[in-house]
């Protein structure tokens, strides 16, 4: 049998659903995605997706809690429907800095997730640059794991076309050395860290650039923006060191609190993000701040996933 795609879009990202969708070229599916009068979420897929392998585009960003709800009742309905495959599709994951005890009596939240997305009929997800590789082993049901690399490497290869010299690429904590140093691979180029330190969660103290920044054109990598306080403090402390200029590749732009601010009078010359997060009018606003479409990309693997292609070449 057949199995034809469906796309289904959460409300956490339609702009990015509605691209994903011009390119496979493939019509989102009707549903009713709202809420009861009493805030409980409110789901009715439309189109029948008997047989079909149906496709759930939904980033659990902010409300989080409230998008982990709509994509998991979409699941349920797609599942009770009769769908034959449902893929979420997850560009950001929330809850992914909750990966581990980080004190005694406290919970892993993303594992809990996982579990939830599970027990709602999902049969496999396609995330995005996860905040550690390792939650792919919180499903026990396969996980595609794409990275953001080749979206930023393009960008910032037309923007830089003759400094590879004098690039360097920089992980703004230790923990982000790994995606860094792909990115640096790219350019060819060094690598230097930021010893982060980080006292109370959203706040954090930079202590020390590990490698000679001075004359260097820095590309930060990371994964989250969130508060903005890693990448501004990091942005500062390379420019203290000497570097010429500070840009940021992070892929997913959460923004919340003070981070627009922060960003703003920062010396950061650009921040480069994806849109596996809708951007607010207000982070619109902000001239620094460059959003790159990870639409294409998202395409290429759910049409792979739907073929049963590999999807590996696409980490390249
Ligand atoms: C932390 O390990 C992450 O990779 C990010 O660096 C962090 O979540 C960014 O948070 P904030 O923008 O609040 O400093």
């Amino acid at each position: 049998m057949d199995a034809g795609i469906q796309i289904f879009s959460g409300n956490s990202n339609r702009p990015l659903a509605e691209r994903i969708s011009r390119h496979l070229d493939v019509q989102l599916g009707k549903a009713l995605v709202d809420r009861f009068s009493d805030g409980e979420t409110r789901v009715e897929i439309q189109s029948n997706v008997r047989g079909s392998d149906v496709f759930i585009i939904q980033s659990t960003c902010a409300p989080v809690d409230h998008h982990v709800m709509e994509a998991v009742i979409m699941a349920d309905a797609c599942r009770r429907a009769s769908a034959h495959r449902i893929t979420l599709v997850t560009p950001y994951f929330g809850y992914a800095r909750q990966e581990r005890k980080s004190a005694p009596r406290t919970p892993i939240t993303a594992k809990l997730v996982a579990d939830i997305i599970t027990a709602s009929g999902v049969d496999r997800v396609l995330a995005l640059e996860l905040h550690t590789s390792a939650i792919q082993g919180f499903f026990n049901i396969p996980v595609d794991h794409l990275f953001s690399k080749p979206v930023f490497a393009e960008y910032f290869k037309s923007k830089f076309p003759s400094v590879k010299e004098n690039m360097l690429v920089v992980s703004p904590d230790a923990g982000g050395v790994e995606r860094a140093r792909a990115m640096a691979k790219v350019f060819n180029c060094g690598l230097a860290i930021v010893d982060k330190r980080r006292d109370q969660p959203n706040e954090s103290a930079v202590m020390n650039v590990i490698g000679d920044v001075k004359g260097k054109q820095c590309l930060i990598v990371d994964d989250i923006v969130d508060t903005g306080g890693s990448l501004t403090k990091a942005a500062a402390a390379l420019i203290e060191q000497g570097a010429t200029g500070v840009s940021a590749a992070i892929s997913h732009a959460v923004l919340s609190g003070p981070a627009l601010t922060r960003i703003e009078n920062s010396v950061l010359d650009e921040l480069v993000v994806t849109d596996s997060i809708p951007l607010s009018i207000d982070a619109e606003k902000i001239s620094k701040i460059k959003q790159l479409t990870l639409s294409e990309l998202l395409a290429k693997a759910i049409r792979r996933i739907h073929n049963a292609e590999s999807v590996s070449s696409l980490f390249l």
